[in-house]
């Protein structure tokens, strides 16, 4: 699936459903099951490899996992694929060679952490045909600076974000990820902007919902307080899976007590 398509059911009002994926199989019943965004994320350095944190993801692993979950997918659903940390902060031209080489095996467009210092860089991968998806609040990239805790819950820092999400928009940024900030802030930031924000603790008014899948499956040791295990009460993984998409596109998840 590419952008216009994604944007247009956006424009119908309709929420989007989002979440991490790292292999065919899942890829291909994440899809069958209405999930809209696919998410390559580097959350596979804890979900699959077994890290602590994202930090030790490579891009060939990323573009391993990006590779295989654009053939379960089929041209199905819209791929975004994580920039790990390392292959792009350096310059916009790393950038755009790390973002590339995720395009080449199938992404659809790519993560990037990070406000103003990556404004630069958003605009020359954009410039070059390629759709950027900002990432605000929480950035995992950043833990050894800020550890696992939700962000931007005073007044200075919530205006600084207000400012970035605004920046990477006029950048060319087509799509915001916002992790872990107050409900009222990404409410903010989703009215003032014109592209789509997708939330993930960050309350019930973003355009769209991401989930880390394991949490949603239930595999994760200690989730974070802001997921939900849909398996609860689901037949298969499938019904878990389509139970989390009515969810979102019927506005009842995430609910308040999902956010700061
Ligand atoms: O890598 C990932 O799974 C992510 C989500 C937490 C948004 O970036």
């Amino acid at each position: 699936m590419f952008l216009p398509q994604l944007m247009a059911r956006v424009e119908k009002g309709e929420k989007l459903a989002a979440l991490t994926c790292y292999d065919a199989s899942f890829a291909r019943l994440l899809t069958d099951n209405g999930v809209d965004i696919l998410l390559v994320g580097d959350s596979l350095g804890m979900t699959v490899q077994g890290h602590g944190t994202t930090l030790a993801v490579t891009l060939e692993q990323m573009a391993y996992h990006t590779e295989a979950v654009a053939r379960g997918a089929n041209g199905r659903a819209f791929i975004v694929a994580d920039l790990p940390f390392g292959a792009y902060q350096q310059s916009p031209q790393q950038a755009f060679a790390a973002a590339a080489r995720l395009l080449t095996v199938g992404a659809n467009m790519v993560k990037l952490e990070g406000g103003a210092v990556m404004v630069e860089s958003v605009r020359f991968l954009v410039q070059r045909g390629i759709p950027v998806c900002g990432h605000l609040g929480l950035l995992p990239q950043s833990v050894n600076t800020t550890g696992y805790r939700s962000q931007a819950r005073e007044g200075s820092a919530a205006a600084r974000l207000i400012e970035d999400a605004e920046d990477l928009e006029n950048a060319g940024a087509q799509m915001l990820v916002l992790e872990s900030i107050p409900a009222v802030l990404a409410g903010e930031a989703t009215q003032r902007l014109g592209i789509p924000s997708i939330g993930i603790g960050a309350g019930p008014d973003c355009n769209g919902q991401v989930l880390v899948l394991n949490d949603l499956l239930g595999l994760t040791e200690k989730p974070p307080r802001f997921a939900k295990d849909f398996m609860e009460g689901a037949w298969n993984i499938a019904n878990a899976v389509s139970g989390y998409v009515a969810a979102v596109k019927g506005g009842e998840f995430p609910g308040r007590e999902h956010s700061f």
